[in-house]
């Protein structure tokens, strides 16, 4: 009996055929971008960063927007690339900005046209890492540490209930590569 095992079979498949769209959502810090960046990989499809593409949109740094043109023209300017992105690829994984979601019922609009996975991080967790990288992050760069953990605390209680209607939701603790895949090619 042949009992050699064929290497080449990928582990997981996708449900249908093909991957389609992976929006990655959650809070500022979780991972988003690293995960993303990872997953696209391993699953040959492109990567897209919203908040890289809104700035490369607006010719500008996402700090820049917020101080010149204002939370609103933000928002309103991270909504059209998303659509943008949306509408002109069948295949991708995205990493969202902490707050897209939360706007303009995009949550809705992500779930029509994909699969969205929320990467579910502990307040202390985003506070470790927010701490050290908040200067590039316009609503927290002036922030103490003290008032930095509030914000979290209050922010993530305000945009929970947009994440809690992701497809998976998957906490920090049981996040790896190969549980992302076998969730994604369950839903
Ligand atoms: C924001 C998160 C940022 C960026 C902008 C606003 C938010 O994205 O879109 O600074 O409202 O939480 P990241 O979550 O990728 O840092």
């Amino acid at each position: 009996m042949d009992d050699i095992q064929n290497t080449d079979q990928p582990k997981f498949s996708a449900p249908g055929g093909n991957w389609g769209r992976i929006f990655l959502i959650g809070f500022m810090g979780c991972g988003k971008t690293h995960w993303g960046k990872l997953l696209s990989h391993h699953l040959h499809i492109p990567f897209f960063d919203l908040d890289e593409k809104v700035k490369e949109k607006e010719g500008k740094s996402i700090n820049d927007i917020f101080a010149q043109n204002g939370e609103e023209y933000f928002r309103l300017a991270e909504k059209e690339t998303l659509y943008m992105l949306t509408e002109s690829h069948d295949d991708f994984v995205m990493s969202c900005g902490g707050g897209t979601p939360c706007y303009f019922n995009n949550i809705d609009y992500m779930k029509k046209k994909g699969r969205v996975v929320w990467i579910n991080c502990s307040t202390q967790s985003l506070y470790n890492r927010l701490i050290k990288e908040k200067a590039q992050r316009p609503l927290i760069k002036d922030m103490t540490g003290e008032q930095l953990k509030n914000y979290i605390v209050k922010k993530l209680g305000d945009r929970r209930i947009y994440y809690q209607q992701a497809t998976i939701i998957l906490n920090e603790d049981e996040l790896t590569l190969d549980n992302l895949l076998h969730q994604l090619s369950l839903s």
